[in-house]
């Protein structure tokens, strides 16, 4: 399976999902840094929107935020400002195009990037605040994804996650032990977050027992899901979809993980 398919999955998946709620809202998060929140939460968004929903993607890592640099954006404007109440949401969009395909019409997505950085996320991300914004951009899109600090780190997923339709969890294959993913699952549902999904990133089918290999695997991001550094404001090219023939990073998984009850400590957050 490739990338893409895998993302059709897991769009067909959500869709199931999202039947029986009444939010449009979806955040994309995971246990800890670094395992692949923003790539998930880009592809998906990008695989929606190219089959035909109105899409918004907006950055709330407030802290550590990669969206825009992943979709070739700036950052100069963006959700702090309007969380602060200093700028519209209208006035923060950027309209950004890609090509779900090498013979595909391009497509366009909404994204409110993270913006300016703040002193007090958390504060800037509680209920008051973050629902107007929400609203705001469930006005202009049939969809929004909202990409997320990690859950053991930081409060912010937790409250962003109270105010929509439930949560996808990343869990990078191999990478995060067992416990700290139940963790995470039971702080999300304590919160009353629904966990809406699991992507299982990083998955190298050569390593998996005997009897879990599945036809799918990976071998790297797609170059799709990285820009380069230092992508600045300005009107974006239409970015061209990697090689077709590129093989898949994610399992989409439609449970939500079991797994034994257990602590870890979580690495430190970027101040
Ligand atoms: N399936 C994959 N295969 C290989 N590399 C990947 C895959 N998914 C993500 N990566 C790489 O892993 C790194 C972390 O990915 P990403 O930024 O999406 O994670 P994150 O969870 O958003 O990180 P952070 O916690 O810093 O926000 C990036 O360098 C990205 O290119
Ligand atoms: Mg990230």
């Amino acid at each position: 399976m490739r990338a893409r398919e895998a993302f059709r999955v897991l769009r067909a998946n959500l869709a199931v999902a999202m039947a029986e709620v009444d939010n449009p809202c979806i955040v994309v998060t995971s246990a800890t840094e670094n395992e692949g929140k923003t790539s998930t939460c880009v592809a998906l968004a990008e695989s929606v929107a190219a089959a035909g929903s109105r899409v918004a993607l907006v950055d709330l890592d407030l802290r550590d935020p990669d969206v825009h640099r992943v979709l070739g954006g700036h950052c100069d404007v963006g959700a702090s400002d309007v969380l602060r109440g200093h700028r519209t949401v209208e006035a923060c969009l950027q309209q950004v195009q890609f090509r779900a395909g090498h013979n595909e019409p391009p497509t366009g997505l909404q994204l409110l990037a993270a913006g300016p950085a703040v002193a007090n996320p958390t504060e800037l991300l509680s209920e008051p605040r973050l629902r107007p914004l929400l609203h705001s951009l469930t006005s202009i899109a049939d969809i929004v994804f909202i990409d997320s600090p990690p859950v053991l780190a930081v409060a912010d997923t937790l409250l962003i996650g109270q105010l929509t339709a439930g949560a996808v969890l990343v869990v990078e294959a191999g990478g995060t032990p067992v416990p700290t993913v139940q963790r995470t699952k039971d702080a999300l549902v304590r919160s009353r977050v629904p966990v809406l999904g699991v992507v299982l990133n990083k998955f190298d089918n050569r390593f998996a027992p005997e009897g879990f290999r599945v036809e799918l695997g990976y071998r790297s991001v797609p170059d799709h899901l990285v820009s380069p550094p230092g992508a600045g404001p300005g009107p974006q090219p239409v970015r061209e979809p990697v090689d077709p023939e590129a093989e898949v990073p994610p399992t989409p998984l439609r449970a939500p993980l079991a797994g034994a009850p257990g602590r870890t400590t979580p690495g430190p957050r970027r101040p």
